[in-house]
């Protein structure tokens, strides 16, 4: 049993129920990865955003959690955004070592890779902050990383930092085989949800689905997440549409079915 003197906070897991409404939108989003992934041996699946705060790490954990505890496919969760590292928390392992002394070479990805409470979800997590900069992802440090992981490991999500403030997300895409974009609604503005289709424009084939996270304030997020994957067309569409004229602040309706009823609480 858990030392409760350890633990100052709940983690996603804790409060991770197959039943939540949030669980299911994460799976049809997972259903649809997995048709991506038919007929490969394994695939790396990144998740950004525009800016900061927009619930990519949220949506990286629960996708990792998901394709496990589901979906039961050997999974690793990256945490690759060493700026504001957040997986070690959601997931409650310790920091250290991971990513950063990984690609350094300093460890190996046994020593970096860390068990979780679900059997088949191991995490990388960032490690010392600062140890990794942008200069890591411009060799095949990185690419090196990702390469031995495909061979342990079916799916692999790996939690990048945002793309318009940061350099290293746009350097990670070239080793991935799909990006996943995260807005939030009523927070990510169409302007950076514009920027970002210009710095990811020479990497836009790997695009493969956009999630809008559609918080309501006030509510306990867990309750109140609607995520909703979207085909590589429409994401690329809407991306078209707030490239234009439109300057409204928030993210376009897309046409995507309506957030799952939050339960009540008791
Ligand atoms: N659907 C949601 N509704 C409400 N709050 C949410 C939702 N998803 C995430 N959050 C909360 O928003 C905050 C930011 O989420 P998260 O850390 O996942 O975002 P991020 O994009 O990874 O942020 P950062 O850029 O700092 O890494 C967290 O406090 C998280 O609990
Ligand atoms: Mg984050």
């Amino acid at each position: 049993m858990a030392d409760p003197k350890r633990k100052a906070h709940r983690s996603l897991l804790d409060e991770f129920s197959t039943d939540a409404p949030y669980v299911t939108e994460v799976r049809r989003l997972m259903q649809s990865l997995l048709r991506h992934s038919r007929g490969h041996a394994s695939r790396v699946y990144m998740v950004t955003s525009a800016a900061r705060g927009e619930g990519k790490s949220t949506t990286c954990a629960l996708l990792a959690i998901v394709a496990a505890r589901i979906f039961h496919r050997r999974t690793l969760l990256i945490d690759a955004d060493m700026r504001r590292p957040s997986q070690h928390t959601l997931l409650d392992v310790s920091p250290r070592p991971g990513l950063s002394a990984l690609i350094k070479g300093k460890i190996t990805l046994e020593a970096a890779r860390k068990p979780t409470p679900i059997p088949l979800l191991q995490i990388i997590p960032s490690g010392r902050p600062g140890q990794a900069s942008a200069e890591a992802y411009d060799d095949d440090s990185f690419a090196r990383v990702i390469a031995s992981a495909r061979r342990k490991h079916e799916l692999i999500f790996v939690d990048a930092a945002p793309v318009v403030p940061v350099v290293e997300p746009i350097m990670m895409a070239e080793h991935v085989d799909g990006l996943l974009l995260v807005a939030m609604a009523g927070r990510t503005s169409i302007p950076m949800i514009r920027r970002m289709r210009q710095i990811l424009d020479p990497v836009h084939e790997k695009l493969i689905g956009g999630i809008v996270n559609n918080a309501a304030e006030g509510l306990p997020y867990y309750y109140d997440h609607g995520y909703y994957g979207y085909r590589p067309e429409r994401v690329r569409a809407a991306m078209e549409d707030v490239s234009d004229e439109d300057d409204d602040p928030t993210p376009q309706d897309t046409g995507a079915p309506g957030a799952p009823t939050p339960p009540k609480e008791s």
